[in-house]
């Protein structure tokens, strides 16, 4: 039975397609059975796939409209171990849909106050959906102390905050640009090493 973590976050621009892009290609690179699906109707990840030259590794991706999305979790799930949404920006119907298909919510947040705001819309939607979230940093600055404030305030509500962050960092721009996630692009850079944490905190998270 797969894993179904939809990425999910009301702001836009808070990095959920390029969370969940390098999420699926890193569970694709550790040898699990991984689908990613683009339930946003922006196709920021359909067109990013279909970049996606012949050296790259094949990464099985469809792009299911929104009520379409249940009859596509549900014909996948006996043949994968992951299946991962990206959903679109908003608290919509279609983003609902992914979120009540999903077994984890995971939503990024950039250690600012508005992405904190437009968190709450985003846990709000998995409490009425009844569906267990997990938090993730996402373009944390080199230097400062905001991801530090912002997990403090996640860690002080109790709030499940994955220790997999990602930096802000120029090779997942650029990665993405090309069709690409973090870890074919620099496999040894250290986006690639925080893609592939994240692979690992997810899938620890579906034991
Ligand atoms: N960790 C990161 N480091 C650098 N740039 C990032 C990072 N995460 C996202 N971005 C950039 O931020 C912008 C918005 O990201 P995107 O994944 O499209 O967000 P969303 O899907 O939530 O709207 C894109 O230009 C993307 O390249
Ligand atoms: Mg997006």
């Amino acid at each position: 039975m797969a894993f179904v973590v939809a990425v999910a976050q009301r702001k836009g621009g808070a990095g959920k397609s390029t969370v969940a892009a390098n999420l699926a290609v890193a569970l694709v690179a550790s040898g699990t059975r991984t689908i990613l699906l683009d339930t946003d109707p922006q196709a920021t990840l359909t067109r990013w796939h279909g970049l996606r030259g012949a050296t790259a590794q094949p990464l099985p991706f469809e792009n299911p409209s929104g009520w379409r999305l249940p009859q596509a979790v549900a014909r996948l799930r006996n043949a994968m171990d992951f299946i991962i949404l990206d959903t679109p920006p908003h608290a919509d119907t279609d983003s609902r849909i992914a979120m009540r298909a999903a077994d984890l919510i995971l939503i990024p947040l950039q250690p600012s106050v508005a992405d904190l705001w437009a968190m709450e819309g985003t846990l709000e939607v998995a409490a009425a959906e009844r569906r267990p979230v997990a938090l993730m940093l996402n373009r944390v600055p080199a230097q400062g102390r905001a991801a530090q404030e912002v997990a403090e305030t996640l860690v002080q509500r109790k709030l499940p905050l994955l220790p997999a962050p990602f930096g802000n960092r120029t090779a997942f721009a650029a990665a993405f640009a090309e069709g690409l996630g973090a870890i074919e692009y620099a496999p040894r850079g250290q986006a690639a090493a925080e893609a592939r944490a994240l692979a690992e905190a997810i899938r620890s998270e579906s034991a």
